[in-house]
């Protein structure tokens, strides 16, 4: 397993071998099974598997839990060889973004609801330095966790709109045994706070309970998600949504599908989830 932070490194050793299909999993670090999972996914679909380690500082608003973000750069390294990688890029900020750097990739539209109106720069941040890793690495596969739901979204219509030549996969979101969506930020949570976030996945799945049992008006939707967050006195809801998984614009009513999605703080940790549904079929099926 090669480690480098350098990118001509990367580059030359993306060449060593032409021809081979690569896969690419982009993480900020501090891995867990959902990483681990998209690592495996990407392991059984290509040749060579490379996997960046970048907490990157223009997807982070000011305020937001930068400084605070978990690393544990040795345990990483220690599950990724574990998982037979075979190119693990950690870049330096200065690497990233070096003096002089003044470049950015804004995907218009999808950007702008859910996550976007809560951190309006965020996917400005994730785009662009997808972009980049998309253009050292060259990979055949870039993979994708469906828990960043909207995420996968901005970096499709990026993909598409600026001709990357890579296929998008994205995998499905793994959870803890009580429905917790696994995350990173899980670990910032004290005990009380771990135990309310599990409102998260019974609002989620209470939802698409009532969906399945043919209720379409997606206000009642939102309202039964806010009502069982609102159970858990330390949950403080940044928003709920109802909608169209596609454009992402909300829903009046569900006539195809739709993405359930909720943003929540508990404390100053703010953790996401998502659940999509379609008449017939939906994930909690
Ligand atoms: O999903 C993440 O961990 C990040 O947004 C990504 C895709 C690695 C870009 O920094």
């Amino acid at each position: 397993m090669m480690v480098t932070g350098d990118i001509s490194m990367v580059r030359s050793h993306r060449w060593l071998n032409p021809g081979l299909e690569w896969g690419l999993v982009p993480t900020m670090g501090y891995l867990h099974e959902g990483h681990l999972s998209l690592v495996r996914s990407a392991r059984s679909q290509n040749e060579r598997v490379a996997v960046s380690i970048f907490v990157n500082p223009t997807q982070f608003m000011p305020g937001e839990d930068l400084k605070t973000y978990p690393t544990n750069m040795q345990r990483d390294l220690e599950l990724l060889k574990h998982e037979n990688a075979d190119l693990i890029f950690m870049p330096e900020n200065a690497v990233m973004y070096p003096a002089g750097f003044q470049t950015a990739i804004s995907v218009d539209d999808v950007s702008q609801p859910l996550e976007g109106s809560s951190r309006p720069t965020h996917f400005r941040g994730v785009a662009t330095v997808v972009a980049k890793l998309l253009n050292i690495v060259e990979p055949t596969r870039i993979y994708f966790g469906q828990k960043d739901a909207q995420q996968t979204i901005v970096i499709k219509r990026m993909v598409e709109d600026l001709n990357f030549n890579c296929e998008i996969i994205i995998c499905p979101i793994v959870r803890e045994s009580d429905g917790l969506a696994m995350s990173s930020r899980n670990i910032r949570l004290f005990k009380d706070q771990r135990r309310a976030a599990t409102s998260l996945y019974k609002a989620l799945s209470a939802a698409s309970k009532l969906f399945r049992n043919g209720q379409y008006d997606a206000s009642i939707l939102r309202k039964l998600m806010i009502y069982t967050i609102s159970q858990e006195p330390l949950a403080k809801i940044d928003y709920v949504s109802v909608a169209d998984p596609l454009s992402l614009e909300e829903l009046v009513f569900i006539n195809d599908g739709a993405l359930f999605s909720v943003a929540v703080f508990f404390g100053d940790v703010r953790l996401i989830d998502n659940m999509l549904v379609r008449p017939q079929f939906n994930e909690s099926d």
